[in-house]
């Protein structure tokens, strides 16, 4: 009977600690409890602090810097190609999601200033399991992000020293085997060797399979082991890294010279290219619907990542309450109307259908007999891809440094040099995150996950303002998204959409809905979970008057997220469950929140 009763009391007594255990997850860090590690961390304990230097303009231009790179340089090619002239609306739809994401991270980062960026929001509005996750998928942004930039950075830049002719120079050539990644070059041997055996010529072959299969062929090999890797990636991730560590001053002189390159450079494109528009190439301007415009959803996203890599920045303003939210503001906005000039003049000085390259800027004057023009174009893309670098290097250590500080990951990444005044080991391993994968893996591969990995954390930070809104005595920054009662609005939106999508796009929509085959149905699963999102999101919001700026950001960028492929969506899953592997066997026994919380408990049993 004994036995029994103590037996019953171990029960009631696991299931206690299970209780607590589950529910720690989600314990949130007050703003307070924030700003507090953050000054110990920071300076006020004998530790060297990060420095300020950075003022709005300086915001601003860092914004920029992260924003125009590869996207306008290279993908809105495609884009165009498929959308058309209309391919604006694209523009202007992404510009609007990002808009109301950026409400959402000016808001939090006036609320809270300090540098973990989405990480941090997510702490504070859903607690520590969500933020491990967003964490983790930020450095789907960052340092994935990067890798795709440098390797895009390394086909610009051997293309361009392969143009030089000065005098006798004909061209410095980079031997392909040094200038692509492994698993490309393999691809690119097996593509080649099957066209080949079926009668195509080699010569036949589109450029980069010839590129690829060259690189296979010509490489030396050392114990059967091809030796091909990407050195100019490796080497410009080497050097940014470099530059990150030595200082945010040195990083920010840096990033205002590229900026004002590429931004003059933009001007002067849109400023000559203006007298060659044709406008009957804008005719027609949806060429392939609606359908065509959102098919280059991913590649136009990707154009505006990187204005939230400024609130990473926050411990270096000089005033971030005031500054960072115009910053961000207005980053996007400069980006969108140049963004949209650009597509206009693109679109008007050739037509849609031949812009399906890796180069459409430089293409487009070559095509018009500008050869000098589109060189100019081709060195700014290097500097402008250099500079979006530059920013994501400066925003991942950063992040890191904020997990580390709440003990989510080994103190050394919380580490600040004392001279520089940098976090130097999260910033020395941020480099070999990005500097090992840009040898071997492809770029193309991993953009969309760039993508996922950051709209999730849009979607989170949006959700994030949501779930305040109703916080009693939730502190108040000095900047607050307007509110806008979403009550009947929202439920008048989604009937709208609903009746546009059933007479306009049925097709689509039985599409979505007939389950017919398990291959269909499996790729049409984001769009329906996107669906049912929206419906309980309207729910949500007709009961609890929810903010209608956050909640459409939510909403907008959950859309973009189902229109990305479900082969990137696995990959993101399988990225998320490495990530909690992590989280479960470090960050939660380490975690500083949770030991506090432990420690109290085991106090108060005591007491
Ligand atoms: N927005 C950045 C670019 O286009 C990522 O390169």
């Amino acid at each position: 009977m004994h036995s029994h009763c103590n037996s019953g009391e171990l029960n009631i007594h696991a299931a206690t600690i299970y209780f607590m255990d589950i529910s720690s997850f989600f314990r949130k860090k007050s703003i307070a409890q924030i700003l507090q590690s953050s000054a110990e961390k920071g300076g006020d304990a004998g530790h060297p602090s990060l420095s300020r230097h950075l003022r709005l303009v300086d915001l601003i231009s860092l914004g920029i810097a992260a924003i125009v790179g590869a996207g306008i340089f290279s993908t809105i090619g495609v884009a165009s190609s498929e959308g058309g002239p209309g391919v604006i609306f694209l523009f202007i739809f992404t510009a609007v999601a990002c808009g109301f994401a950026a409400f959402a991270y000016a808001e939090f980062a006036s609320m809270v200033p300090v540098a973990g960026s989405a990480y941090t929001y997510s702490y504070v509005a859903f607690g520590e399991l969500i933020a491990w996750i967003i964490g983790w998928a930020l450095i789907m942004e960052y340092a994935v992000g990067n890798v795709t930039v440098a390797v895009s950075w390394s086909d610009y830049f051997t293309g361009l020293l392969d143009s030089i002719r000065i005098g006798s120079l004909n061209g410095i050539h980079i031997p392909e085997w040094a200038s692509i990644d492994y698993v490309s070059a393999l691809r690119g041997f097996n593509v080649a060797t099957a066209a080949i055996g079926t009668g195509k010529p080699f010569s036949d072959l589109d450029s980069f399979t010839q590129t690829a299969c060259l690189a296979w062929q010509n490489a030396p090999v050392i114990g059967g082991l091809h030796i091909i890797a990407d050195i100019p990636a490796l080497a410009i991730n080497i050097l940014i890294t470099w530059l990150v560590y030595t200082g945010i001053k040195e990083s920010r002189n840096a990033s205002n010279i590229m900026v004002g390159i590429k931004l003059s450079v933009i001007l002067l494109v849109i400023g000559v290219g203006i007298f060659y528009v044709d406008t009957s190439n804008w005719n027609p301007f949806l060429p392939n619907g609606i359908g065509g415009v959102l098919g280059g959803v991913s590649a136009v996203f990707f154009a505006y990542i990187g204005f939230d890599a400024l609130s990473t920045t926050v411990e270096e303003c000089k005033n971030p309450s005031r500054d960072l939210p115009r910053g961000i503001m207005w980053a996007i906005i400069i980006c969108t109307v140049l963004y949209i000039l650009i597509a206009l003049i693109l679109t008007g000085i050739i037509k849609y259908d031949q812009l399906r390259v890796g180069d459409p800027l430089a293409f487009a004057f070559n095509k018009i007999n500008l050869k000098w023009f589109s060189g100019i174009i081709a060195v700014s893309a290097v500097v402008a891809m250099t500079s979006v670098l530059l920013v994501f290097q400066i925003g991942q250590p950063r992040i890191w440094m904020s997990m580390s500080r709440d003990g989510l990951l080994p103190k050394h990444f919380s580490k600040i040099h004392p001279k520089y005044k940098t976090p130097s080991y999260a910033t020395i391993i941020t480099g070999l995150a990005v500097g090992i994968p840009t040898l071997f893996v492809p770029g193309d591969v991993i953009l969309d996950l760039c993508s996922m990995g950051t709209l999730f954390a849009f979607v989170l930070v949006c959700g994030g303002v949501l779930k305040l809104q109703n916080t009693p005595g939730r502190p108040a920054g000095k900047f607050r998204t307007p509110y806008i009662n979403g009550k009947f609005i929202m439920p008048l939106l989604l009937l709208t959409s609903a009746v546009l999508t059933f007479i306009y796009a049925n097709e689509w929509l039985r599409g979505i809905l007939t389950f017919s085959d398990w291959d269909s149905t499996a790729h049409n699963i984001p769009m329906i979970l996107f669906i049912i999102l929206t419906v309980v999101l309207t729910m949500f919001t007709y009961l609890k008057n929810l903010s209608l700026i956050p909640l459409l950001g939510m909403i907008f960028c959950a859309y973009m997220m189902a229109q990305i492929k479900l082969t990137s969506w696995l990959g993101f899953l399988i990225w998320l469950t490495i990530g909690l592997t992590l989280y479960f066997s470090y960050g939660y026994r380490k975690s500083k929140l949770i030991s506090e919380d432990r420690r109290q408990n085991t106090g108060n049993r005591e007491f």
